[in-house]
């Protein structure tokens, strides 16, 4: 899957758009994420908080195991939209480095402005990946 500027602006304008469904009623942190699969589908996510707090699910996860959901396991980008730009915590970070390492991670605020966009793998050096099992 190529990945131009013209797909990285579409998948911030989805997360983006998604993000109103966040379910935030604790912390009020909205966050939408959109995540694009090699074979060029795209698949979002919110995060949805719970009264039980720790049952939280970020945005970042829940796209992507919506994407997985639907047998697609390989990823090329994610963008997350945050009010400010926040970037995807360590468990999220883990989650993406099951299935792609290289991933691109594009960080946009609310008005779909690019903040930063960093290789997966920098974000999260010396992952603990599958091969490490065997
Ligand atoms: N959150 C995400 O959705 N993604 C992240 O990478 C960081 C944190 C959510 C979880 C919780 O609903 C809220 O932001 C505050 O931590």
């Amino acid at each position: 899957m190529k990945l131009d500027q013209e797909k990285k602006i579409d998948l911030v304008r989805i997360a983006k758009q998604v993000r109103k469904w966040a379910y935030v009623p604790y912390s009020g942190f909205k966050v939408g994420a959109a995540v694009l699969t090699e074979s060029g589908r795209i698949y979002d996510g919110v995060n949805v908080e719970n009264a039980a707090y720790p049952d939280t699910i970020c945005a970042e996860r829940a796209a992507i195991f919506t994407a997985v959901s639907n047998g697609e396991t390989k990823f090329r980008a994610i963008a997350v939209v945050t009010e400010k730009g926040g970037t995807p915590c360590g468990s999220c970070r883990q989650v993406m480095a099951e299935f792609s390492p290289d991933m691109l991670v594009i960080i946009a605020d609310e008005n779909e402005k690019i903040i930063f966009e960093k290789k997966l793998s920098d974000l999260l050096p010396n992952a603990f990946l599958p091969n490490d099992l065997k």
